[in-house]
């Protein structure tokens, strides 16, 4: 790779932003829009402290985050959040959570079936930081959840998720959050194809992507020079996304059926209200189905 990749040396930077966003939204706008009472257990204890009161965190949010990245993120965490939980109720058997991060649904949600899993499929370096922060906080991992460590550009899914006990003929939910921009093209396939050859008829990923316009250069999406300059800052540059308007195609190609999408706009309408701006121009999200 031309570029150097955090991940292979240290903890994930794009997922301590989600958390954090995701434990201001929690403090400042609460239920129904922002549930994740945990993430705050996954930041730095000054940091935890500072976003405890009203008057700092309209500093924050007036001044130090993006605006448009705290809207989206919102959004999405409350997206997400209704599918894992339509999951534990409709049928779906077992949730694998690609690229974890600091996602607290597994600790979140109890109302879990028996015999039900729940795999967290992440990075060693981030895998291993969420760990000891759930420790510190003395929050113990519940009995259906296991961990597995990955590097997606460089390990299969088909070499650890099934011995791990991931049962390939039980209906699956993929939740895909926040990743794809991050991996090469060919580990972007290799996951659709392995989802796609290891789940029963009607299994679903979610997942979102950005329009591939911004990893070439092209910022003219809202918020997009603002995104990609931070990223790449971070050392996860934004490596991957699809031309607006294909992604139907694309996942047809690959054995899936597109069952929901939403566009920036769309995605404000469904989760959000007046207190969130203006939301970035370039994240899209998708469920598909596998046929
Ligand atoms: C923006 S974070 C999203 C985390 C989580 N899904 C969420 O939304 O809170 C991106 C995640 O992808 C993981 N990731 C990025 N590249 C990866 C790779 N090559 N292999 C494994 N995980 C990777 C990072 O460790 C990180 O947890």
């Amino acid at each position: 790779m031309s570029q150097d990749r955090r991940i292979e040396t240290k903890p994930s930077h794009t997922a301590k932003i989600v958390c954090y966003m995701r434990a201001l939204a929690y403090k400042e706008v609460g239920e129904p829009i922002a549930n994740d009472y945990l993430a705050h257990h996954f930041l730095s204890p000054p940091l935890r402290a500072r976003i405890e009161s009203a008057e700092n965190r309209a500093q924050i949010l007036a001044s130090e985050v993006p605006a448009a990245n705290y809207a989206y993120l919102t959004a999405r965490t409350r997206h997400l959040d209704q599918l894992f939980q339509q999951a534990l109720t409709d049928g779906t058997e077992q949730i694998v959570l690609l690229g974890a991060g600091y996602d607290s649904r597994s600790y979140r949600f109890t109302n879990v079936p028996n015999g039900f899993r729940i795999f967290e499929v992440d990075a060693p370096t981030t895998q291993a930081a969420k760990r000891r922060y759930l420790q510190n906080a003395n929050i113990e991992a519940p009995p259906h959840l296991t961990y597995i460590p990955i590097d997606f550009n460089l390990n299969r899914l088909e070499d650890v998720l099934p011995l791990a006990g991931f049962a390939p003929n039980k209906q699956t939910l993929f939740i895909w959050e926040g990743v794809t921009y991050y991996i090469e093209a060919y580990a972007v396939d290799g996951t659709l194809a392995f989802i796609r050859d290891n789940s029963t008829a009607g299994s679903k990923v979610t997942f979102d992507y950005i329009t591939d316009r911004i990893v070439f250069g092209d910022y003219s999406d809202y918020g997009a020079q603002e995104a990609a300059t931070a990223v790449a800052d971070a050392q996860e540059p934004f490596i991957f996304g699809l031309p607006e308007g294909s992604v139907a195609e694309f996942l047809a190609s690959r054995g899936y059926e597109l069952t929901q999408h939403f566009t920036p706009e769309e995605f404000h309408a469904a989760y959000l209200d007046a207190r969130f701006g203006r939301i970035y121009g370039f994240f899209q999200n998708a469920v598909a189905q596998v046929q």
